[in-house]
């Protein structure tokens, strides 16, 4: 049986952070990994501060290993709202193909979705990805993306060295 992929899901709020909101968007991307393929590591709930998502991206990468990481929350155009920011400043490769899809198969569900300016990237051997902030979101943008992503981490660890179908 292959190695499950570590996977840290961070939640980016304000609110959350400070105990004035659940996080119910945590939660909504652990549901949408498939327990066979993934172990969920770490559970983050940062506020939107763009030292402390840099930092705490960086740790996963470098010292924890994680395979991937995704995020969720701060895509927006509130001045708060510094994910992207944070995420492109710590990637060394851009991965536009996915939050690209993520935003065109988004505009199905709310003309919002353009208001999203999320990215995803990698660095070194980790994947990055943000979504949107509310559950909603999440469950539609993952419901969409995993079974691809899972294909990307294969050819990024070198699980599997073919694309064709
Ligand atoms: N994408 C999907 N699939 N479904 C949604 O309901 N909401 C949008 C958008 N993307 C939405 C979505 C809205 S209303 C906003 S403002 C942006 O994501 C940014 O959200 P964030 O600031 O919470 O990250």
């Amino acid at each position: 049986m292959k190695d499950k992929y570590k996977a840290a899901l961070i939640t980016l709020s304000d609110k959350g952070y400070a105990g004035e909101r659940e996080d119910k968007s945590g939660p909504a991307m652990e549901a949408g990994l498939d327990p066979s393929v993934f172990e969920v590591t770490h559970r983050l709930l940062l506020p939107d501060d763009r030292g402390s998502i840099e930092k705490e991206l960086m740790r996963l990468c470098d010292e924890e290993g994680v395979d991937l990481i995704l995020t969720t929350g701060g895509t927006g155009f509130s001045l708060r709202d510094v994910t992207p920011e944070a995420t492109l400043a710590v990637a060394d490769r851009n991965v536009p193909g996915i939050a690209e899809a993520v935003r065109a198969m988004s505009m199905q569900y709310t003309k919002r979705a353009m208001l999203s300016r999320a990215v995803s990237v990698m660095r070194g051997s980790t994947l990055i990805i943000n979504l949107p902030g509310s559950p909603k979101a999440v469950k539609e943008c993952m419901d969409f993306v995993m079974d691809t992503v899972v294909h990307g981490l294969d050819i990024m660890t070198g699980r599997d060295s073919d694309c064709s179908r």
